[in-house]
């Protein structure tokens, strides 16, 4: 980006969207509302007896050729592929901000500690996880890979335009929102520290969405109007980078699965789990952001009509 500045005369349109939300009433709301890792955890662990995962993101209920203690299973295997996989996301999260944040030191003392509240609160998220994790793997007994490493990934991500990679990173916030307004609040079944989890996660991310649609706008007034215009092509390819890790997980959770269960599920039945699993991870991690109706908004305000009408065509996809 930098270096496609020097070489040009003009300047950026300063095409600015009025700033929706202020830093210094996102920064007093963070502080009221933030948690430590104790107040999520206390003593508690997990009860394998119950689901992780609402079964509006799991779709695990009804997977044919599974017993009910089979779908649990797999209903778990899929609650530790969320813990991990926003392990991932969290660590692409922090260095961008961190970078977003460094050229913006002057621009007040709100903004700068607002921004650097958000890195924070995503490292202790990224900690939060990784016990999770560690509870997850003491209590289950057979091991469930993932997809990774984090840094491989973050690389990838990180790799496109500022303006793509903060709109794949609103989209994340957004739909951790959804994930625990929508799934959580009315699931009874779910066991009750994961849905800590969730809740905590949420009451954070909150801001985030908030502090993140700033990045946004602030990045799209600073573009040129072919950057822009192309920021949308680099977040769906960031989409699509992601949608191939969702696809390996679901190989991956089937594995598991069976290492669990001490069985090889015949062929077309593990074919049809592994497709009915991958749509539902496609739905946890891009549909639910993606069609966010706070999302496809700054989408339109920064990005304009034509961005928002291309990613309607694809949501489909992901639901
Ligand atoms: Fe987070
Ligand atoms: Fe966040």
């Amino acid at each position: 980006m930098t270096t496609a500045r020097m070489l040009r005369s003009d300047e950026p349109t300063a095409r600015l969207p009025r700033p929706r939300y202020s830093y210094g009433a996102l920064l007093a709301t963070s502080q009221r509302v933030c948690w430590q890792l104790e107040d999520v955890i206390g003593g508690r662990s997990l009860d394998f007896t119950r689901p992780f995962m609402p079964e509006s993101l799991a779709r695990t209920a009804d997977v044919e050729g599974l017993s009910a203690d089979e779908r649990l299973a797999l209903n778990q295997i899929r609650g530790h592929g969320y813990l991990c996989t926003f392990g991932i996301v969290e660590e692409f999260i922090v260095p961008f901000v961190l970078d977003h944040v460094r050229p913006r030191l002057g621009e007040g003392d709100e903004c700068v500690r607002a921004l650097l509240q958000l890195a924070g609160e995503e490292a202790k998220h990224i900690h939060l996880f990784r016990i999770f994790a560690d509870m997850f793997r003491a209590g289950f007994t057979t091991p469930c890979d993932v997809i990774g490493p984090a840094e491989e990934i973050g690389r990838a991500v990180l790799s496109h335009h500022p303006l793509s990679v903060a709109l794949a990173i609103l989209q994340i916030e957004w739909m951790t929102q959804r994930h625990y307004v929508d799934a959580v609040h009315d699931d009874d079944g779910v066991d009750p520290l994961f849905r800590r989890l969730l809740k905590h996660h949420w009451l954070e991310e909150a801001q985030h969405a908030k502090l993140d649609t700033l990045m946004v706008e602030a990045l799209a007034a600073a573009c040129y109007d072919d950057e822009r215009e192309r920021a949308l092509d680099g977040y769906l390819d960031i989409g699509a980078f992601l949608d191939g890790g969702i696809a390996q997980q679901a190989e991956f959770d089937a594995v598991a699965l069976e290492r669990a269960i001490g069985r090889r599920l015949p062929d077309a039945q593990r074919k049809a789990m592994i497709d009915r699993q991958r749509q539902a991870m496609r739905w946890t991690y891009l549909g639910s952001g993606m069609t966010h109706p706070e999302f496809l908004g700054t989408v339109e305000r920064c990005l304009g009509p034509a961005a928002r009408a291309r990613l309607e065509a694809v949501a489909p996809m992901f639901s």
